[in-house]
Parts: structure tokens; C-alpha cells; sequence
């Protein structure tokens, strides 16, 4: 018989021993789940392209947040659809825009018992579907900048805890910071998304939101996937900026970026698990090709040992439902 010194199956023996050995727990308090809601009343449809999450309005988005507390979501991100879309993205913006009513209905009926961040961004409002103000043919930054001050200023009235810039303009952390300053609102966090590569994996979320570019990708705004260190750049702007959480998107094809964030920042990372990672899951299910609670387990397992503390992800519900995390 070999006489093996150290054998590391002693440790994954049975699950009482892998149970007291595993190093990597999901944090049920790190997790958010998205929500889409649009104008109108009385809608609630299904996005087709991501089964089990809904675009709905106000008055449905209650309904379903009310269950979903009960469950045990408190944490969620809000995005916005509206009715209609110009050049100046003027649907993001007043008391009425679509989701600064949704933020203070819920802050008004909540409190702190529910963690309310939004989505500051122009792609769903803008008519060319880009995430920032167009002229000519390109994406002018520096024009976008104010709107998406203006956009973030909305939401933190209407009492948003936390803002999700997910536009990738340069710049547009400091002053969404510097607005939210100048206003009073110290304590409105920023969830900065600094590191966000341009993916095929946002294509379900686009049909929810109704917002592929007509002309042209992102390319010219998001990150290129190839790259690395430049994810560091990034990072290191969007603090400087006054960002409070740096994310990550999309997680799973981007483990590396996660752990590399988990290093360079004492910040909390976050990570966001994107619609497409999340309809390939629900596909393979639906299928019987995998079993779902297996994979999406194991699925937010990696993000949180690659070093993510806060994971955004249309799984949450299904989740809590099937008591997955006990
Ligand atoms: C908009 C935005 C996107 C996502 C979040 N905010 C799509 C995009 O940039 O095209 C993707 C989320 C997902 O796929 O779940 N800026
Ligand atoms: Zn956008």
C-alpha cells in the first residue's frame, strides 16, 4: 500500500468535514436582485428572453416587491423603462421620470427595510439606444456628464440609498459625486460600474429595457474584453472619484477581474451576474441538461471565492423560494 503522507481527500470525507473546510460561503446580505420597471399601470409582462423576470409598472412592481420582502429580498436595483425616447434622454429626468417615482414609492413605504439602488444611465431613454447624449456620430462624453448629474440628483431626492452608473462615460463618477455634494446628499452611496467590458452577455437585458444601440455598439465607451490592467485604471479613477462599491460586469467570464479588484481596493467589490448568465442557466434547466439550484450555486459560489462581497443577480428570488442558501 503507498504510504501517502498528506491526502487532501481526508478533508472532503463526508459533508460534516467539507461543511467545516469550505472557504467560500454566498453572503445572503451581499445579494441584489434587478427589477425593470416601466410607465403605465396594470403591466406586468415576462421578458422572453429572461423567463422569470418581468418588466412591469408601478403599481405591479409593488405587488411583486411586497412577496419578494416576504421572502427576504432586501437589497434591489431599479431599472427604468420609459414610454418614450428622444435625443436628450428627457425621460430620466423629474419627479415623474419612471423610475424616480418608482425609488420614492418604495423609499416612502419602506424605509430602511429596503435598500433601494437605481441605475444612472441613458441607453433606455436615449433614442439612438447609446448610454450617452449623441452628436454626429459619436457619444460625446463631456455632454453626457451633466445629464447623468441631473439623472443622479432625481433619484437621490426622491431617496435612492445607492447609484449604479453603469453609462461608462469618463468622468462621470466625480460628478455625479460633486452634484450629490453640492446638494446635501453626503450619504448617497455610489456603486460605481468600473470595470464594464462590452458583452454579448447583455443581450436579454437589452430586450427587457428595449435598448440595443440602433446604430453602432458600445465599444467605443465599454471595455474591451481583452483587457486586463486596464480594468485597474478604472478602478483606481472611480475611487479617486468618490465612488463607495466598485463592480465588476459581467462576473463569470471575468473571475480574474474580480480577484484582481479584491486586492487592489479595500473597497467592497461587487459583482454583477448579467442577464445572459442568466438565461443560459435557465435554458440549460428548462432543458434538463443541468439541475438549476446545482449550477446557480456553484455559479455564485465562484464569483464570491474570486472575491466579490456583493453579487447582483436575477437569481435571487428563485433563491430564497427554493431555500438554496440553508
Ligand atoms: C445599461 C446597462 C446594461 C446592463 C446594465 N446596465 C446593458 C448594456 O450596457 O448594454 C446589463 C445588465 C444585464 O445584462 O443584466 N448601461
Ligand atoms: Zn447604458
Amino acid at each position: 500500500m503507498a504510504e501517502l503522507f498528506n491526502r487532501p481527500r481526508r478533508l472532503r470525507r463526508n459533508k460534516i468535514i467539507r461543511d467545516m473546510a469550505a472557504e467560500a460561503r454566498i453572503n445572503p446580505d451581499g445579494l441584489i436582485q434587478p427589477y425593470f420597471v416601466c410607465d403605465g399601470t396594470g403591466i406586468k409582462n415576462e421578458i422572453e428572453s429572461m423567463p422569470g423576470i418581468y418588466r412591469e409598472s408601478l403599481d405591479s412592481l409593488l405587488t411583486s416587491i411586497a412577496e419578494d420582502h416576504k421572502l427576504g429580498i432586501r437589497r434591489i436595483m431599479l431599472f427604468g423603462v420609459p414610454d418614450e425616447k428622444d435625443a436628450g434622454a428627457s425621460k430620466a429626468l423629474g419627479e415623474d421620470a419612471v423610475a424616480v417615482k418608482a425609488v420614492k414609492t418604495l423609499k416612502d413605504r419602506y424605509g430602511e427595510e429596503l435598500f433601494v439602488s437605481a441605475d444612472v444611465c441613458l441607453c433606455a431613454y436615449t433614442d439612438s439606444g447609446h448610454c450617452g447624449l449623441v452628436t454626429g456620430d459619436k457619444v460625446d462624453n463631456d455632454k453626457t456628464l451633466p445629464v447623468l448629474g441631473e439623472m443622479a440628483l432625481w433619484l437621490a431626492r426622491a431617496g435612492c440609498d445607492c447609484l449604479g452608473p453603469s453609462d461608462m462615460m469618463d468622468g462621470r463618477v466625480g460628478w455625479i459625486r460633486e452634484n450629490l455634494e453640492h446638494n446635501g446628499f453626503v450619504n448617497t452611496l455610489i456603486m460605481a460600474y468600473s470595470a464594464k467590458y462590452a458583452s454579448s452577455y447583455y443581450g436579454p437585458f437589452r430586450d427587457a429595457c428595449d435598448s440595443a444601440p440602433g446604430k453602432g455598439d458600445r465599444r467605443g465607451y465599454q471595455m474591451d474584453y481583452r483587457n486586463r490592467r486596464e480594468a485597474s485604471t478604472e478602478l483606481s479613477l472611480d475611487i479617486d472619484e468618490g465612488a463607495d462599491i466598485v463592480m465588476v460586469k459581467p462576473a463569470l467570464a471575468y473571475l480574474d477581474i474580480i480577484s484582481d479588484f479584491s486586492r487592489q481596493t479595500d473597497l467592497p467589490v461587487a459583482a454583477y451576474n448579467v442577464s445572459g448568465e442568466y438565461t443560459m442557466v435557465k435554458l440549460l434547466a428548462r432543458e434538463n441538461i443541468v439541475d438549476e439550484r446545482m449550477m446557480v450555486m456553484e455559479n455564485l459560489t465562484a464569483i464570491t471565492r474570486a472575491g466579490a462581497d456583493i453579487i447582483l443577480t436575477y437569481h435571487l428570488r428563485d433563491i430564497l423560494k427554493g431555500g438554496w442558501l440553508e
